[in-house]
């Protein structure tokens, strides 16, 4: 395991399994050049956060840790204009969980969580989650929108936004209907558009929980915002 530079970045006591340095150093080369907030700090983030879901929700933590590594993976292709991420995510699994001697009758389980992972209460369309793996899928939801919200989702809501070029905020536009795969009509109206809604939309106890404060963040930072903005102090 020593051999890992990944060692770097995840403490030795955290990582889950064998499989996991190797995953997450094929991961961190394909993720590393991200400015859209989606980069290898996201993964590891998501992964503590699922951990902490799979914890209290009874959850298996071989699937939660290797959905948060490569849930993501696809967001630099997707960025480029080749694609969505969830079905680049897919296929990076079905590649690399064999590779780094995953456990694999699991790999279809992983697979699973990741081509569910964008899926919002709130869409258009639902399909059905499969039934067997509904627990990790709607486990790893919960963990991957916790990272959406609160002061680092905010961070990563802006830098999203600059990266796809939008305006800082046009308080004169109205904020959508944002679904997955559209940008934000600016980056600080998608704060309204998605990252308010997640609190009330999350699947677990210990999601919901977690969220508290990370929401209660947002809506002072939102006050704060509006007031400068607007030269009220
Ligand atoms: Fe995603
Ligand atoms: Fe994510």
């Amino acid at each position: 395991m020593s051999d890992y530079l990944i060692n770097k970045l995840i403490t030795l006591e955290a990582i889950i399994a064998a499989w996991e340095p190797p995953l997450a150093e094929a991961v961190y080369a394909q993720v590393a050049q991200d400015f859209t907030g989606h980069d290898f700090y996201h993964c590891l983030r998501v992964k503590h956060l699922a951990l902490r879901i799979a914890a209290g929700e009874g959850l298996d933590l071989e699937i939660m840790t290797a959905t948060a590594y490569l849930h993501d993976i696809g967001r630099g292709r997707e960025f480029q204009g080749q694609g969505d991420h969830v079905e680049f995510g897919v296929a990076q699994a079905e590649k690399l969980l064999p590779d780094v001697a995953f456990p694999p009758h699991k790999i279809a389980a992983v697979v699973g969580c990741i081509a569910h992972h964008e899926e919002y209460a709130w869409a258009t369309s639902h399909r059905p989650l499969p039934e067997a793996i509904r627990g990790e899928i709607l486990g790893f939801q919960d963990a991957d929108r916790l990272d959406a919200i609160g002061a680092v989702g905010l961070a990563r809501m802006f830098a999203f936004g600059g990266a796809y070029r939008r305006p800082l905020w046009e308080p004169h536009v109205q904020p959508g209907h944002w679904e997955h795969g559209q940008l934000g009509s600016s980056s600080y109206a998608h704060l309204y558009e998605k990252l308010f809604k997640l609190k009330d939309t999350l699947n677990t106890p210990t999601g919901r929980q977690l969220a508290a404060s990370r929401h209660a963040f947002m809506e002072r930072f939102a006050e704060q915002f509006e007031e400068e903005w607007f030269v009220k102090i």
